[in-house]
């Protein structure tokens, strides 16, 4: 009997013992080191006050003067070191009236969308091709499934802003447009792998400052 609520003990602290180890409260990135695939290093635990959990950059409206008539906000963990090894992260996203966020794909996470002003058109492509997109209004989320195309256009006539949260604290951001039409990949070879016509490329890499 002694012998086996030793045992237990012993156990149990080994359970307590193991559990302790491998929990970590969180790890502050240090940015000061390059991000690798588990994200950055930890900053050291006692240097990291409160001021390193709130972030206060998402407050302002962002500055749509530009091609496409949006902003982006993040508060990911480059921006927000605290949300390093968290699994999540944020974005405000301010579309001006005829804004839009081009087709375009988070690599590393799925994306929640929740619109608090104004109506905003979203939509995702599936890997099978099929389209999911519907008008959305103040108050309605939609999910973008990790890695798919999608897309947000603004519906209304007035300004809309959303918060988009991520599965991932660096999710990462590629527009479609961007990689085709932003570089100097020469317009052969888009022409080769997309079938659009030299001239259309010609005109979009003008106006999206490709070159080739
Ligand atoms: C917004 O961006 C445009 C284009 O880069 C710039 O000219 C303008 O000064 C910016 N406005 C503000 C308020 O920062």
């Amino acid at each position: 009997m002694l012998l086996k609520t030793l045992f237990h003990l012993h156990l149990s602290f080994l359970l307590i013992f193991t559990s302790q180890a491998a929990v970590q409260d969180f790890c502050v990135g240090d940015l000061s080191a390059p991000e690798g695939p588990a994200g950055y290093s930890c900053k050291s635990p006692a240097k990291v006050t409160v001021n390193d959990f709130v972030y206060s950059g998402l407050a302002g409206v962002g500055n749509t003067s530009n091609l496409i008539k949006a902003a982006v906000s993040p508060a990911f963990s480059a921006q927000f070191p605290a949300l390093n090894g968290l699994g999540l992260s944020i974005a405000r996203l301010d579309l001006a009236p005829g804004g839009v966020v081009p087709m375009h794909t988070h690599p590393g996470g799925s994306e929640l969308l929740l619109v608090v002003d104004g109506s905003i058109c979203a939509g995702f492509i599936s890997s099978a091709n099929k389209i999911y997109f519907k008008t959305l209004y103040k108050g309605d989320l939609m999910v973008f499934p990790q890695g798919l195309l999608h897309f947000q256009v603004n519906a209304g006539k007035g300004p809309a802003l959303a918060f988009v949260s991520f599965s991932s604290p660096s999710p990462g951001l590629q527009i479609l447009d961007f990689a085709l039409f932003a570089n100097d990949l020469p317009t052969e070879l888009i022409h080769d792998t997309t079938f659009l016509d030299e001239a259309q490329i010609k005109k979009l890499k003008g106006v999206l400052g490709g070159t080739n």
